[in-house]
């Protein structure tokens, strides 16, 4: 099969190195001239991948006709800002009726759409699927085992992602929930800069605790009012995803989390991380899905206050552990005893 990656960040690079073991032809498309040649050259990620040598078989190229001529597959791997943008541009080479599948994790600030609704919009007359998982590319590359979820509403679209990918190292689901999937795997990362926050802090291991297992709560409350199905939130692509960013060295966002924690602004943070932190775009995107869907997130929305309003991450901290007491669990009344009815169960 000929497979296209289009971006060639430490996801791309993973992915590319993964599909040439499966025995696949792969072209990876990079966003500039002088990264193509010297991908082609020198074949290493030394800051994403320090001491790995990228298979000799992957074609870099920054021709888009090149990349996608012949394509059987798709796919998209830029970071979630320059998804349109590359879209559009690939748009006269891309043509119609071929299979695109995003493993961009992000909401488009502005229209609020997920990857794969970005694509749908810019790209008509395609077929589009989402990859997404706990799957960390530093992992990923040296063959760790991992797990991931191919969404798609198109079933064969989504077995065929799965057929492409699929090893003894790589376990893949499949799912028709391509909402699902890609909300998960957009709204956690605004979670893990909440974790980062706390471990910068200091907060402890209870309080990881609570950020995931409440973050989780309330990303699926959201998920679930846009349409998608509760079973994904708590899968893979939700929950699974969540655990890893929050608890992993490898997570950017958490990584961006921990030093606004210990004092860094939001800016200075993402210089220091130096690469695109997603979760900071994705919050404000999510606080505007909150507003329209009336879904409250309270822990994404001290998220917002630290990174856009200058609240100190401690008194975000603060309000949270101090907001109105609560139930805990989403009962419906009838399955309430009669002196619990009527109580919120936020
Ligand atoms: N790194 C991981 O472990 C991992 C795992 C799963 C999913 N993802 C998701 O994959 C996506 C890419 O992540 P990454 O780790 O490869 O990011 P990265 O920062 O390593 O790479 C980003 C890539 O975006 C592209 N890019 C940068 N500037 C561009 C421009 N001006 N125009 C067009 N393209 C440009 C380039 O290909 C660049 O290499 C993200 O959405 C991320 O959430 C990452």
């Amino acid at each position: 099969m000929k497979i296209t990656l289009i971006g060639c960040g430490a996801w791309g690079m993973a992915i590319a190195a993964h599909l040439v073991k499966k025995g696949h032809a792969v072209t990876v498309w990079a966003h500039s001239e002088a990264e193509a040649v010297r991908l082609t050259t020198e074949r290493t990620m030394p800051q994403a991948f320090p001491g790995i040598v990228l298979p000799e078989e992957i074609i870099f190229t920054n021709d888009k006709k090149t990349a996608v001529d012949g394509a059987d597959l798709i796919v998209f791997a830029v970071a979630s800002p320059f998804t349109r943008t590359t879209a559009e541009s690939m748009r006269p080479f891309i043509g119609e009726g071929k299979r695109i599948v995003t493993v961009t994790k992000g909401i488009e600030e502005g229209t609020l759409l997920t990857q794969a609704e970005i694509l749908e919009e810019v790209l008509p007359g395609n077929v589009i699927g989402a990859l997404s998982g706990p799957t960390h590319a530093e992992e990923v590359i040296r063959g760790m085992p991992t797990t991931i979820v191919s969404a798609s509403k198109s079933r064969e679209m989504a077995e065929f992602v799965q057929d492409a990918f699929v090893s003894e190292m790589l376990r893949v689901y499949t799912s028709p929930d391509i909402l699902g999937v890609e909300l998960g795997g957009s709204l956690k990362n605004v979670i893990a800069l909440a974790a980062g926050m706390a471990d910068g802090l200091g907060a402890g291991d209870n309080c990881k605790a609570a950020l995931i297992t409440r973050g989780i709560h309330e990303i699926s409350g959201l998920a679930v009012k846009m349409g998608a199905h509760i079973s994904t939130l708590e899968g893979l692509s939700g929950m699974g995803d969540l655990i890893v960013t929050c608890a992993s060295m490898h997570s950017r966002n958490r990584r961006a989390g921990i030093l606004i924690g210990q004092g860094m602004t939001a800016d200075e943070a993402m210089k220091e991380v130096g690469q695109v932190v997603e979760g900071v775009y994705s919050a404000k995107a999510a606080s505007a899905l909150a507003k329209k869907y009336e879904a409250p997130l309270p822990i994404i929305e001290e998220v917002n206050l630290v990174l856009f309003s200058g609240e100190p991450a401690g008194t975000a901290l603060s309000n949270l552990m101090l907001r109105d007491r609560k139930m805990e669990g989403r009962f419906s009344q009838e399955d309430l005893p009669e002196c619990w009815r009527s109580d919120s169960s936020h």
